[in-house]
């Protein structure tokens, strides 16, 4: 049959559907508890190949064994149906026992120095169990492209740098951040937080804006600006305020100028939050 087309996406579906061009795949990994900031990461998936994938698994190899796995929030039936309303095309939702099926695995994708600072210093192992987990994904679902976002991003860094280290066939693609009305950055721990424990959630958006209001100062006044903001709300403990090189993830010194990432992680009463913002320092 004779398929006469006039517009360029129906043209392109339909040499698709014929094999008369292969399928680009995209991957949206996920732990599920889905939110609008996964969503995003869907609608940029659709845009960039033709067939989406979602994988939802809570990975246990990248929690440590006083971190949040058995209570992460898990809404599988809830997020099948965001998905299936988002017309994505497969959903992989694995079980443990079929990721691993000897419990844990021998062999580990290591995230090396990056993977010991920052995130990986108040949480030992856990890049090194995200490369693990996404590499499996990669082999598993044979990406074109992979979409992550930019809300994680010493995650985004190291993985991307893994593609380019171990020769994986696809394409990394960052996304930018979701956040609600008010600055905070969607995240599935969100639900975790009382009233009082959002709104003292605030102070890491804050503290970005803060950091990059003070940029044209140096990064030593973005530093303090940072902190200043983080110091003057109880309910939040600090972990880490640092500013970093993007291409390298080197914290920066005084006296470096450009565009920087800055990062903060805190914990709010129970809950762990992290957010970050590319700043300028002049
Ligand atoms: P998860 O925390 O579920 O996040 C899945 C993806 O959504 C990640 O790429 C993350 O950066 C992105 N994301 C989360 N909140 C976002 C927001 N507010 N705006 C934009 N993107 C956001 O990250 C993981 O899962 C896991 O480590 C995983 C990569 C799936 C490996 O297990």
């Amino acid at each position: 049959i004779t398929s006469i087309r006039t517009r360029i996406d129906e043209a392109r579906s339909e040499a698709v559907a014929r094999g008369i061009r292969k399928p680009r795949v995209v991957l949206v990994p996920t732990m599920g508890a889905l939110h609008d900031g996964h969503l995003s990461l869907v609608r940029e998936a659709q845009s960039l190949g033709d067939i989406v994938v979602v994988s939802i698994f809570v990975n246990p190899l990248q929690f440590g064994p006083s971190e949040d796995l058995s209570t992460y929030p898990r809404t599988l039936e809830r997020d099948t149906a965001k998905l299936a309303e988002a017309g994505v095309h497969l959903v992989f939702a694995p079980t443990a026992a079929e990721m691993y099926p000897d419990g844990d695995v021998g062999t580990r994708v290591t995230a090396g120095e990056v993977g010991t600072i920052l995130e990986g210093r108040t949480r030992p192992g856990h890049f090194d169990g995200v490369l693990t987990v996404v590499s499996k994904l990669f082999h598993i679902v044979s990406p074109d492209v992979a979409v992550f976002g930019e809300k994680d991003g010493q995650q985004l860094f190291l993985v991307k740098r893994m593609v380019r280290d171990l020769n994986f066939p696809l394409e990394v693609h960052g996304v930018s951040t979701v956040r609600a009305d008010d600055g905070l950055a969607l995240s599935s721990r969100n639900a975790f937080l009382s009233d009082s424990e959002r709104q003292a959630a605030l102070a890491l958006s804050r503290a970005l804006a803060a950091a990059a209001s003070a940029g044209q100062q140096g990064v030593d006044a973005v530093l303090a600006a940072a902190h200043a903001v983080i110091d003057d709300e109880a309910l939040v403990e600090l972990d880490y305020f640092a500013v970093v090189d993007p291409a390298t993830f080197s914290p920066v010194d005084e006296g470096y100028t450009g565009p920087v990432l800055a990062l903060v992680a805190a914990r709010v009463g129970a809950t762990r939050l992290i957010d970050n913002r590319t700043i300028v320092v002049s």
